[in-house]
């Protein structure tokens, strides 16, 4: 629920966009209710955008694309060079040991399923109860110990080794129930201002917000778990 007031800037300022490597659709417009707004995506681990410079690479290799490791041909020979060019490299970059092997999958999901399938049968799997599906599915003939997902937003943080005060951390991360109260009204004028073409899903999340803080909320905890079934 973000009110039209703090819709994103249509530039970022130049101190970040010139620390960012250039990405492909990052001028991208999206529609919104309140017209077209530039697209940001906040998902870098697996949605990733890809980089200009992977998208040059990629045309490239597209001149002389063949069959890897499939052809004796000149492209097959050039492609099967480059696709063990880019193992080595991938290797280099993990810190892979000389008898380690690179494997290249599809995609996150094919990766966790391939390594499930060659774990030895005994292993104990250790996963959190906050992981994606695609992390907590494929362990099927493994004895898995899924670790809970932390009690408050603190128990959370591993702060060992930061010279950091607790008072500090406690007010980063305090959200404060009356500020939300006081936001109420202009998140209902706002949504007033959009008239029918707010969808009733959108409306019932307001409505059940107004109700717990409302009633039971108590402090930056219930406010926290409000926030999660958002
Ligand atoms: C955290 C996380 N893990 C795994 C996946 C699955 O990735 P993939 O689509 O590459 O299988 C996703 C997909 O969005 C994800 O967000």
């Amino acid at each position: 629920m973000v009110p039209a007031s703090a819709a994103l800037p249509a530039t970022l300022p130049a101190t970040v966009s010139a620390t960012l490597p250039a990405t492909v659709g990052a001028d991208l417009l999206v529609p919104t209710l309140t017209g077209e707004r530039r697209y940001v995506n906040l998902d870098h681990a697996a949605s990733t955008p890809a980089l200009e410079t992977v998208q040059a690479a990629v045309d490239r290799a597209l001149q002389t694309y063949s069959s890897v490791h499939r052809g004796a041909g000149f492209a097959s020979r050039v492609t099967s060079a480059w696709y063990e060019q880019a193992r080595a490299e991938v290797g280099e970059f993990v810190g892979a040991r000389a008898d380690d092997t690179v494997v290249f999958t599809r995609s996150t999901t094919d990766s966790w399923n391939l390594l499930a399938r060659v774990l030895p049968r005994r292993t104990v799997v250790f996963t959190f109860a906050s992981e994606h599906h695609s992390t907590l599915l494929p362990w099927g003939r493994h004895r898995t110990v899924r670790l809970p997902v932390p009690s408050s937003t603190e128990d959370a943080l591993d702060l060992s080794g930061l010279d950091i005060d607790p008072a500090v951390v406690r007010k980063l991360l305090t959200v404060d129930p009356d500020r939300w109260r006081r936001e109420l009204p202009q998140l209902e004028e706002h949504y007033a201002s959009l008239g029918d073409r707010v969808p009733d899903a959108l409306r019932d999340q307001l409505k059940s917000l107004e109700k717990r803080l409302a009633s039971n909320v108590r402090d930056r905890e219930d406010v926290a778990v409000v926030l999660r079934l958002e």
